[in-house]
């Protein structure tokens, strides 16, 4: 299958919808992203329902994620994100697409405990065996699977309340995000901690720094394709966000705007995503670009990024929210280390199309461009009309509303 599928965005719902179909989606798949999370599945979901908060959907063309061409879902409210994820993904396909890894998906359990008495690491750490082997009787299928409690640390931290022992428990969640499995283990080897600290336990819960749970993602975006004063230009915006926090939390909120559609998308906790984005963007003890970028000696943009990102393809609102399920099929992933590559691929394509368009022609111009082409397929224009619309528009000047635009059109029309 190829992603690249000329001229998308001048098909109208219905045809783009024919083309999931031609991409492998079932008419009652393609049905279930028309109509989207029902009532009674909603009432199941959270507390107090009494409705459905709905977002659009849209596909993002042109991706290759290691070698594998792919259809991205991504829920987003904003214009122009897909758009430019799209257009980003266009430029690192002529280079052979991302290349993208993630590591095991280990989460951690964090159990805090008051008033531990001197020895409590060493005794903890003595009886680790048993506190593992108690926490895996939890999740049997987990541990079948490969995943489940691995490891046990001590940390013991300085605070205002005086000196805690915080104890970790390292647990791989398979393809799970992870917080059911986590918190229950943490709970239950809870009493045990307390017994062999001599401390009092306090809180029991995930930690979403989920600093051993990262995927990376690579590309090359050739000099060939976005020109070397773009080379140039992305180097100085990505230089201005290395100085400056007031510019780098903008950069990564566009990192994650490409990250967190998809992470929705697929019915992921993207809260989670993106605390663990943001504070990892910290860990140096100054906010980074989650993006970094260099030149490579043929004068091409690299790019490279790397965060950690807990999502999952079974559990939770994945299997409960329908959209999920196709969109899982769209992308052909099985694992949520596989998921996790798409998405981490997915922000570096949207920080640097934020990038490209940012340190060359800023992005209000194209943002008009598609505004109008958007409306131009509502008000009902076909196959070139949507450019000449567009055109109309792009020297600015004149506004662009759904009447403007209309006017546009039969001008068009008119020849
Ligand atoms: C807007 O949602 C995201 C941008 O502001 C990101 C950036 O400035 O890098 C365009």
């Amino acid at each position: 299958m190829n992603s690249a599928i000329e001229g998308f965005y001048k098909l109208g719902v219905k045809e783009r919808n024919a083309k999931l179909r031609e991409y492998g989606l079932t008419t009652e798949e393609c049905a279930v992203y028309t109509n989207g999370l029902d009532l009674e599945t909603a009432n199941h979901m959270i507390e107090n329902v009494v409705g459905i908060h709905a977002l659009p959907l849209g596909i993002a063309t042109n991706f290759k994620v290691n070698d594998r061409d792919l259809l991205i879902p991504m829920a987003i409210e904003e214009p122009s994100v897909v758009a430019a994820a799209s257009k980003a993904a266009k430029i690192a396909r002529a280079s052979g697409g991302f290349k993208a890894e993630a590591t095991d998906p280990v989460m951690i359990g964090q159990i805090q405990i008051i008033g531990a008495a001197k020895d409590a690491e060493k005794k903890i750490m003595a009886a680790k065996d048993g506190l593992l082997e108690k926490a895996n009787a939890l999740d049997p299928m987990l541990v079948k699977f490969g995943g489940g409690a691995k490891e046990i640390e001590c940390r013991l931290l300085e605070t205002e309340r005086g000196e805690m022992l915080i104890v970790h428990l390292l647990v791989n969640c398979g393809d799970a995000m992870g917080a059911n499995a986590v918190n229950t283990m943490s709970e239950a080897i809870a009493p045990d901690l307390e017994a062999l600290s001599g401390g009092r336990v306090r809180l029991r819960i995930i930690s979403n720094l989920a600093v051993h749970r990262r995927a990376k993602a690579s590309a090359i975006f050739p000099k060939t394709e976005i020109g070397e004063d773009a080379v140039e230009g992305i180097l100085d915006a990505y230089a201005f966000a290395k100085a400056d926090p007031y510019r780098c939390a903008t950069n990564n909120k566009g990192v994650m705007n490409g990250a967190d559609a998809v992470t929705i998308a697929t019915g992921n906790d993207w809260r989670a995503v993106e605390a663990g984005a943001h504070y990892w963007a910290t860990r140096n003890n100054a906010v980074e670009p989650l993006c970094k970028y260099w030149k490579t000696e043929s004068g091409d943009l690299a790019g490279e990024i790397e965060l950690p990102l807990a999502v999952a393809t079974v559990g939770g609102a994945t299997k409960t929210h329908p959209n999920a399920a196709v969109s899982r099929k769209l992308l052909g992933v099985k694992t949520a280390r596989e998921l996790a590559e798409i998405i981490a691929s997915v922000g570096l394509a949207q920080n640097f199309a934020a990038l490209l368009a940012l340190s060359t022609e800023g992005i209000q111009r194209g943002h008009m461009r598609l505004h109008a082409k958007n409306l131009a397929v509502m008000a009902g224009a076909k196959g070139d009309e949507i450019d000449r619309v567009a055109e109309h528009f792009a020297k600015g000047g004149e506004r662009v509303t759904m009447e403007s635009v209309k006017a546009a059109l039969e001008k068009v029309r008119r020849g």
